[in-house]
């Protein structure tokens, strides 16, 4: 028990760390927590919503965690953190993962509500599918939290724990011009896009928030996308799916680098990124700078020995252990804790506890995973 609270404790350490780096690093523009997808209200207005759970449940009460799928390394680490630490905190666990089926998430949340669930943590698979079963949960009494992703279209959610999804594009973004001035010299440069599932409400967002930066570079002329695939829609890589990333990337590289050197690709993941850094080097080309997501173990080896570029750490933990912090606070009577940033969800405005994530670089990769253990071992 202990040595897993000093595990959280270290994490949230790090991340304070890490966060403090990234103002530093940055100007201080990756510490703020409102993204243009959250608004943020007058934090006078933000006291705890006591109306959920107002008596609290029992200290033992059985809580459901439904995740969509265990395909990243973020899902199964919060598969684990989550039964480890619900455990460790008293509570019953069930910890489901639904394969990125819909259906299969659906039932999966009803047999948490015929369980007795008192909370129920989602991260859904398609933000707007699960209305029906979630205002099931609503009336049933039993607390709804979004966990990484955005429950849209129910009034059947109480508040969503992630990390800013516009602000996680951003630095991908970023990322990505620094590496390219870094590694490729002068410019201009000809680059490509990705974009994640189109069904998970992160995905959208993160590409906004990349496009944010490197749009105005699209139109001065110091970025090219040669394919001319710059909508969402035609970057988005449906579930997730890194096979299907890598064929688009072979019949990009085909079709209009046969003559012509890749410098750079807006990757929204490393599961993405390590597919688009495998396709460029089976097509002979250098390899381009790459961004990505998760600081999964493989592509902190990858970032380490130059093979990715970047990545953004969103700790597993910490969000794990924000999400059992609120529901501790559910157990007790004390309601959703407050929060100034809501974002609609196309029916009402959701509570967000909104977490910071952090750019990592070959450049700052000690600093950042300095009490994490297991990553430090891989920067060798
Ligand atoms: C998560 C990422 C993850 C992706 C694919 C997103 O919603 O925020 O961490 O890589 O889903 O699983």
């Amino acid at each position: 028990m202990k040595k897993l609270f000093k595990t959280a404790l270290a994490a949230t350490l790090s991340l304070a760390l890490a966060i403090s780096l990234a103002a530093c690093t940055s100007g201080g523009r990756t510490e703020q927590p409102a993204s243009p997808a959250a608004s943020s209200t007058d934090s006078s207005n933000a006291a705890p919503d006591t109306s959920i759970n107002a008596n609290g449940f029992a200290a033992d009460a059985t809580i459901g965690v439904s995740l969509p799928w265990l395909g990243t390394q973020n899902w199964q680490e919060a598969s684990d953190m989550f039964k480890n630490q619900l455990e460790t905190a008293g509570f019953k666990a069930i910890i489901q993962a639904a394969d990125n089926k819909v259906p299969q998430q659906q039932s999966q949340i009803e047999s948490m509500i015929e369980n007795g669930a008192k909370v129920i943590v989602v991260g859904p698979i398609d933000g707007s599918q699960l209305g029906t079963v979630l205002e099931k949960a609503k009336d049933a009494g039993i607390a709804v939290i979004g966990y990484d992703r955005l429950l849209e279209n129910t009034t059947g959610v109480d508040g969503v724990v992630q990390f800013g999804s516009i602000e996680t594009g951003r630095l991908q973004g970023q990322a990505l011009l620094d590496g390219l001035a870094k590694v490729k010299g002068a410019g201009p440069y000809n680059i490509e896009l990705f974009g994640g599932g189109p069904a998970d409400p992160n995905a959208p967002n993160f590409f906004k928030g990349a496009m944010e930066i490197l749009q105005p570079k699209i139109d001065d002329g110091a970025l090219t996308v040669v394919s001319g695939q710059t909508d969402f829609t035609q970057c988005a890589t449906l579930d997730w799916d890194n096979a299907k990333a890598q064929s688009r990337m072979d019949s990009i590289l085909s079709g209009f680098y046969s003559d012509k050197e890749i410098h750079g690709v807006l990757s929204p993941n490393d599961g993405i990124a390590r597919a688009i850094i495998t396709a460029s080097e089976n097509a002979g080309q250098q390899i381009p700078v790459v961004s990505g997501l998760d600081a999964e173990n493989e592509s902190v080896e990858w970032v380490w020995s130059g093979r990715q570029y970047s990545t953004v750490a969103k700790p597993t933990d910490v969000l794990v252990a924000k999400t059992i912090e609120i529901i501790k606070s559910l157990q007790g009577g004390n309601g959703m804790p407050a929060t100034d940033v809501k974002a609609n969800n196309g029916k009402i405005d959701v509570n967000i506890y909104e977490l910071p994530p952090v750019v990592v670089t070959k450049d700052n990769a000690k600093e950042i995973f300095a009490n994490d253990p297991a990553r430090m071992e891989l920067l060798k």
